[in-house]
């Protein structure tokens, strides 16, 4: 497992990636895979706004699409006093793909928090209610 310095230190590194022009918002993310790999994301905004890509969501594309599919934690990083925690549609997709993982929150320089993925999505719908 990577120290959660290293991963933090991976979504600070990927936040100066970030294509934010509109919000002005530069969100990076490091999802730590169970190897120990650490894939990076960046959030994409759009002109039109609405295609906006969370920095979450750019890392867990990224990971699924090199075959990757176990993973421990994901860090996410702006530069706020209080947490920046993944918006909800990032939540139902990290919950999909990656389960119960730990979302652990920072600043440009210290941790904001962190917690359980299923407590910041409490009472999901997933696939086992489709059966
Ligand atoms: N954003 C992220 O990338 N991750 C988050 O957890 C919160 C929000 C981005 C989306 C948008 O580009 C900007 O931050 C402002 O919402």
């Amino acid at each position: 497992m990577a120290g959660s310095d290293a991963l933090v230190e991976a979504a600070r590194a990927a936040r100066a990636f970030a294509r934010a022009p509109y919000s002005g918002f530069a969100v990076g993310a490091a999802l730590e895979c169970a190897d120990g790999t650490i894939v990076t994301g960046c959030n994409i905004e759009n002109a039109t706004y609405g295609l906006t890509v969370c920095a979450e969501r750019v890392a867990l594309f990224k990971a699924l699409s090199e075959g990757r599919d176990q993973f421990v934690r994901i860090a996410v990083v702006a530069d706020t006093v209080a947490p920046t925690p993944p918006c909800g549609p990032c939540r139902q997709l990290l919950w999909e793909y990656c389960g119960d993982i730990q979302v652990v929150m920072a600043n440009l320089t210290v941790e904001t928090g962190r917690h359980q993925l299923a407590a910041l999505l409490p009472l999901p719908f997933d696939a086992r209610l489709l059966d």
